[in-house]
């Protein structure tokens, strides 16, 4: 049986480019980047290169960018900085925030004692800036932290008036750019950002490696201490080969982006109007289904149906591969903290989130159709699970 993935809001098959610009890496380039001598320099050499070419891409300064192990440690490292090292004394977040967001949130509120306080959202998902306005009127010195796409609805917030009344209050502003990062273009040093997270694993680069970047006026410090490397901002020796995958995985996504997200943008098209022609009362959590939402991600709500329960593990049994949202267990759809923040949860029906990518293809969702069509296939004539 063939497999079908449509999970890629989770995660990206590497690019067999990206594995041919790491493996010479892995099996040649053994030095300590810290060592003086050739060997560690040569290290050295290829983890500046990386960052040099990252911010390139990007439209900033190579030290604005610090790698970390990946998306959460870089939400950790800014939330911790701006509380520890620019003193904040409020988080102003959303409970539809990636969960690196919330738990790192209320580890600060426990450590340091401040205040957690959550923005309200419009009916779509997006946030309310008149009401992150009020907050932010008054109050202490507060980070912002509002991602830019939703990972499991793809709506996507305004970052430019986010930006703007952050600004205006002296916020701190920090973004999670994780689904968005190598699938929009960045001109970071031109936006009103202090900090913005990065995963590789989600644009076809390694898993454990990813970047904050950091505005060049904040001064923050570690935190994880030890060897100083990075700048004094990370410790531990650097992932060589997994800085050079992402910063290869990051070219590539730029060097083709507008093929890309129209290649995406008309498979998710194609799987909207499939699920629209067969699955009657179909709807789709946040309006993910809209042209201005992100085009890797559709979350579908599926009418009420004896399979609703198993309809992870019915699909995965088909050889589809998607996702209930960022909680879920056992094959269960109920869970997701998103649905239930934007007013989405529903027990009486399925929400399933398919992701797509660049090596997506129009047979995928065929064959993705079709499987959805006999798991939700109307009651008369469905076989009932569990
Ligand atoms: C929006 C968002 N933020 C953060 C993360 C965490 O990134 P990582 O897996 O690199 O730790 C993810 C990954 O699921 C994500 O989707």
């Amino acid at each position: 049986m063939k497999s079908i993935y449509l999970d890629n809001a989770a995660t990206t098959q590497l690019a067999p480019e990206v594995a041919e610009a790491m493996i010479p890496v892995l099996r040649d380039v053994f030095g300590n980047p810290s060592s003086t001598h050739a060997t560690g320099r040569k290290a050295k050499a290829l983890i500046e290169i990386s960052r040099r070419d990252i911010a390139h891409l990007l439209g900033c300064a190579p030290r604005s960018v610090t790698f970390t192990s990946g998306g959460t440690e870089a939400d950790n490292l800014a939330l911790r900085a701006a509380v520890r090292d620019l003193g904040c004394k409020r988080i102003v977040t959303s409970e539809a925030e990636h969960i690196a967001v919330i738990a790192s949130s209320e580890k600060m509120s426990q450590l340091f004692d401040i205040e957690v306080v959550n923005v309200k959202h419009h009916p779509d998902g997006t946030v309310d800036c008149d009401d992150l306005r009020n907050i932010l009127a008054s109050g202490p010195k507060t980070i912002v932290s509002l991602m830019h796409a939703n990972n499991e609805v793809g709506v996507i917030q305004p970052l430019d008036e986010i930006a703007k009344a952050c600004k205006e209050t002296n916020a701190y502003f920090h973004s999670d750019t994780v689904q968005t990062m190598a699938h929009y273009p960045f001109q970071l040093d031109a936006l009103e950002i202090d900090f913005l997270t990065c995963s590789a694993h989600k644009f076809h680069g390694p898993k454990g490696t990813g970047f904050l970047y950091t505005h060049p006026r904040n001064k923050i410090k570690s935190q994880i201490v030890g060897g100083g490397q990075e700048r004094g901002l990370r410790s531990g020796t650097e992932n060589l080969h997994g800085i050079v995958g992402l910063a290869k995985a990051l070219q590539l996504a730029y060097a083709d982006l507008e093929d890309h997200s129209i290649h995406v943008r008309s498979i998710k098209k194609y799987m909207v109007e499939g699920l629209k022609q067969r699955i009657a009362g179909v709807r789709f959590n946040a309006d993910s289904d809209k042209e201005d939402r992100l085009y890797t991600v559709l979350s579908v709500k599926f009418p009420p149906h004896p399979n609703s329960g198993m309809a992870l593990f019915l699909l995965d049994l088909e050889g589809i591969s998607c996702s209930g949202g960022s909680a879920c267990s056992s094959g269960a759809t109920s869970g997701s903290h998103v649905l239930k923040a934007l007013g989405y949860h529903d027990p009486t029906r399925a929400s399933l989130r398919f992701s797509f990518s660049r090596y997506t293809t129009f047979e995928d969702i065929d064959m993705a159709l079709e499987a959805i069509s006999r798991v939700f296939a109307p009651i008369e004539s469905s076989a009932t699970v569990g």
